[in-house]
């Protein structure tokens, strides 16, 4: 199984990429999904489905065509499937502070719910290989950086919280009930929070093969845009996901060449060269913006051979190394970490437990070690060549 991450700015045209290319897979052989991962579903408005629109709303995949359906996770049936025990806690400790039950019910849904949810599904159809492809249509940059991050935080959270705050509750609780004025969570919850978890179980080694997860950033000819396209390169590099696709959206065509829009054509052409040298190798594709919205079956087709050629597979795997390696060089232990992109001053490194921790900027990413390196600690570290090098040693 393939999966393909379309990410990028609010607004670039994450969804009708990811739409577009969901239907030139199908008609190429794949049996596709394409899944909806924003809160703010718009998948099923890509495809204007008219009267049908209610039939995907149920929380299930929907059909487009034969070898084609659309997903958009439905938040309240997850819980009802899934987060029962957890949001009944989280409600009744909401009530305890005066909030009434439907408000209560509604704050109970937590933020991180639906990607996890996603996940899970991901994770099902994986096991049960129902599609070749599963193309995500993901939230703006910030959420997709919550969605692929979730993995290892729930991880390192069941691993290093979980045990505690479960011992440390069976010793308390017959004291802490009695004069808590909060009901403290019941065994139920912890046994939904293992199920969950072990219901995850594996996703981040999917999400971190290159064979299996590739990302692809959206963005649009524009500094802004392409600001935040680098720094999202960044952050999914340093959560272990492989990028190996740049979509530049809706740029002006040869032919528009309007006096008015001749500031935008000068600036984009400049941009657009920037783009090229700057994700160098990873390969640039271009769209033309459109003389219309893209929307409905036909447009969305449009938009699919504006993209891909022919007989083009949007699936293959093109980008094979790993973002991480663990190698012995002159008798001491390194750490390489892939970091195109990222500026000397913004890296922060330090060593917790059995775990390197990776700072950029406001992102940390915890890099469990081999059992080798797990007593060392990190010595001497150097950005070069796009590539973090941290030397490990005995302190
Ligand atoms: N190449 C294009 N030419 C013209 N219109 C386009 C093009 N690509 C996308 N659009 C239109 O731009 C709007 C936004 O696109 P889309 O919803 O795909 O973006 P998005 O990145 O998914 O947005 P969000 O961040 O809100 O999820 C839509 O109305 C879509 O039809
Ligand atoms: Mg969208």
């Amino acid at each position: 199984m393939r999966i393909l991450l379309f990410s990028g700015k609010g607004g670039v045209g994450k969804t009708s990429l990811a739409a577009a290319t969901g239907l030139h897979l199908s008609r190429i052989g794949y049996r596709t999904l394409v899944m909806s991962v924003d809160p703010a579903h718009s998948l099923a408005d890509a495809f204007d489905l008219g009267d049908d629109l209610f039939h995907t709303k149920t929380g299930d995949p929907f059909p487009i065509n034969e070898r084609l359906a659309i997903h958009e996770v439905n938040i309240q049936k997850e819980i009802k499937r899934h987060w029962r025990e957890i949001s009944a806690y989280v409600i009744s400790v909401l009530r305890t502070t005066g909030i009434s039950d439907v408000e209560a019910e509604e704050l109970a849904i937590l933020p991180g719910m639906e990607e996890l949810s996603a996940m899970m599904w991901v994770n099902q159809f994986r096991r049960e290989h129902v599609y070749d492809v599963i193309v995500l249509d993901c939230a703006p940059t910030a959420e997709s950086m919550r969605f692929v991050s979730m993995p290892t935080t729930l991880e390192w959270y069941m691993r290093h919280i979980f045990p505690v705050q479960r011992g440390l509750l069976k010793a308390v609780r017959p004291i802490a009930n009695r004069v808590s004025p909060i009901e403290l969570p019941t065994d139920s919850y912890f046994a939904n929070v293992q199920d969950l978890f072990a219901k995850l179980e594996g996703i981040d080694e999917l999400l971190e093969d290159p064979k299996l997860t590739s990302v692809r950033l959206v963005t649009n000819p524009e500094r802004m845009v392409l600001r935040e396209t680098q720094r999202a390169f960044v952050y999914f590099s340093l959560h272990g996901l492989t990028v190996d696709g740049i979509i530049v959206n809706r740029v002006l065509p040869a032919e528009v060449n309007d006096l008015y829009f001749q500031e935008w054509r000068a600036s984009q052409a400049r941009i657009l060269e920037e783009i090229d040298s700057y994700f160098s190798p990873v390969p640039v594709k271009r769209v033309a913006l459109f003389t219309h919205e893209v929307l409905g079956r036909e447009r969305l087709d449009d938009l699919a051979r504006a993209l891909y050629q022919e007989t083009e597979d949007p699936a293959a795997v093109t980008r094979t190394e790993a973002p991480f390696a663990f190698v012995k060089r002159n008798g001491h232990y390194e750490v390489q970490v892939k970091l195109p992109f990222a500026a000397k001053g913004e890296v922060g490194l330090f060593k917790k437990g059995d775990e390197l921790v990776v700072e950029i900027g406001t992102l940390r990413r915890h890099i469990g070690l081999p059992t080798s390196m797990a007593g060392l600690s990190p010595s001497r570290a150097k950005l070069e060549n796009k590539m973090l090098t941290v030397e490990m040693r005995e302190v």
